[in-house]
């Protein structure tokens, strides 16, 4: 039977082709084991002159996992999928992939606090450069560029403090001084950016966050030209050898299969949330891409399709205080993993001897949310009345 193409994405996590091998079994089975055999030796000789698309050895090819591959290539509107065990070994394995010693990487200033202690710590030891900049401004990336820059490492929007870069630009810049560019997608997922259609080279995320959705598994994927994915395959893929099991990948499909539906909610209950507290006294800013008196709001309506509920706050409250606040508050769990179904908090103090507070939204129903955020300001004195 031929498979459907130009599907939507809410089709395509949800459905599995019908597979003889499988019974008929409605969700892909886990094929939980390293080897393949073959019936002849002739056969085993074919597979291994193919080993990119062969079923030979589980810490290259395993249906499972595959099959998470294709729904995010899929998803993302790319052409090929590699799954990781964690969002940094699709990270630190999708930046080998394209740097050699004696390079220079530009990367933002906010990206995820250890893929830049990969690259400005980790790479410095095989002689590799990078420079740091804020990138809201292009003007800003341009001129950090250096003849030998070889990798442009975004971040849009960043975990902290949600700031875009603009993609478009980011990839005309990249081709012009023939740079190659990654970009850290795990805010926005593939529901809500896509930034392979602006020309970005590479895409990772962290599937731990929101496509698992459950705060239960570790995981990360590259997506990128079958051409790039490839080479991939043959060297930092397979020789590093950071995969995914394919009990998480069965587990992984399970959670995408709600993604659409748990983003809608995300979305709803984010921009809720952002928006009581941008009208709180004591609250002096709040970082969230989706409002529309956010510095960026503009840029965000040109390049995504949606916002979530990851979202950061700041406020003339002392840390003290709001410790309290924290402390004081039942529905939102004190952790830092987020893109599950449950509410967290999260305070970080800032170089500047300031701090600011991140709030993850989960799938509770957002006036109970806000009720408790409430108590908890009336129990720090800061009620509204
Ligand atoms: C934006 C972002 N990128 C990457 C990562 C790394 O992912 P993992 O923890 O799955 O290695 C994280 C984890 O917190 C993250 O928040």
């Amino acid at each position: 039977m031929r498979e459907p193409v130009n599907l939507n994405k809410e089709t395509i996590v949800v459905h599995d082709p019908h597979d003889e091998r499988h019974y008929g079994a409605v969700s892909f089975p886990v094929y939980q084991n390293s080897l393949f055999t073959f019936k002849t030796h002739e056969e085993l000789e074919t597979a291994l002159a193919l080993e990119v698309s062969s079923m030979i050895y589980t810490r290259g090819n395993n249906p499972t996992v595959a099959m998470l591959e294709d729904k995010l290539a899929k998803l993302e509107g790319g052409e090929l999928a590699r799954c990781f065990a964690s969002g940094m070994a699709a990270i630190s394995t999708a930046i080998l992939s394209v740097i050699r010693s004696g390079d220079h990487i530009v990367c933002v200033d906010g990206a995820y606090g250890p893929a830049k202690k990969f690259m400005e710590q980790y790479l410095s030891k095989f002689n590799i450069e990078t420079s740091f900049v804020d990138g809201k401004d292009i003007a800003q990336i341009e001129a950090a560029v250096q003849e030998n820059t070889r990798l442009i490492y975004l971040e849009s929007p960043t975990s902290l403090t949600f700031e875009l870069q603009d993609l478009r630009e980011c990839a005309v810049l990249a081709a012009r001084i023939g740079a190659t560019t990654i970009i850290d997608n795990t805010w926005a997922t593939p529901m809500f950016q896509n930034p392979l259609q602006y020309g970005i080279d590479l895409v990772v995320h962290s599937m731990t966050k929101y496509i698992s959705g459950h705060s239960d598994l570790v995981g990360g994927v590259i997506i990128g030209s079958q051409k790039h994915m490839d080479e991939l395959f043959a060297s930092e893929f397979q020789l590093l050898g950071g995969i995914l099991h394919p009990q998480s990948a069965a587990i992984f499909m399970r959670g995408l299969r709600t993604l659409p539906l748990r983003m809608q909610k995300h979305e709803q209950n984010g921009l809720l949330i952002a928006g009581y507290l941008n009208t709180r006294p004591h609250i002096i800013r709040v970082n969230h891409p989706g409002l529309p008196d956010h510095p960026q709001h503009d840029l965000f309506k040109t390049q995504m399709l949606g916002s979530n509920s990851l979202l950061s706050f700041e406020t003339d409250i002392s840390m003290d205080n709001m410790r309290q606040w924290a402390n004081s508050l039942q529905l939102f769990r004190k952790g830092i993993s987020w893109g599950g179904y449950e509410s967290l908090i999260y305070m970080k103090e800032l170089s500047d001897g300031k701090f600011i507070v991140r709030l993850y939204i989960g799938l509770e129903e957002p006036d109970d949310l806000i009720r408790d955020m409430e108590q908890a300001f009336d129990s720090i004195g800061c009620g509204i009345k």
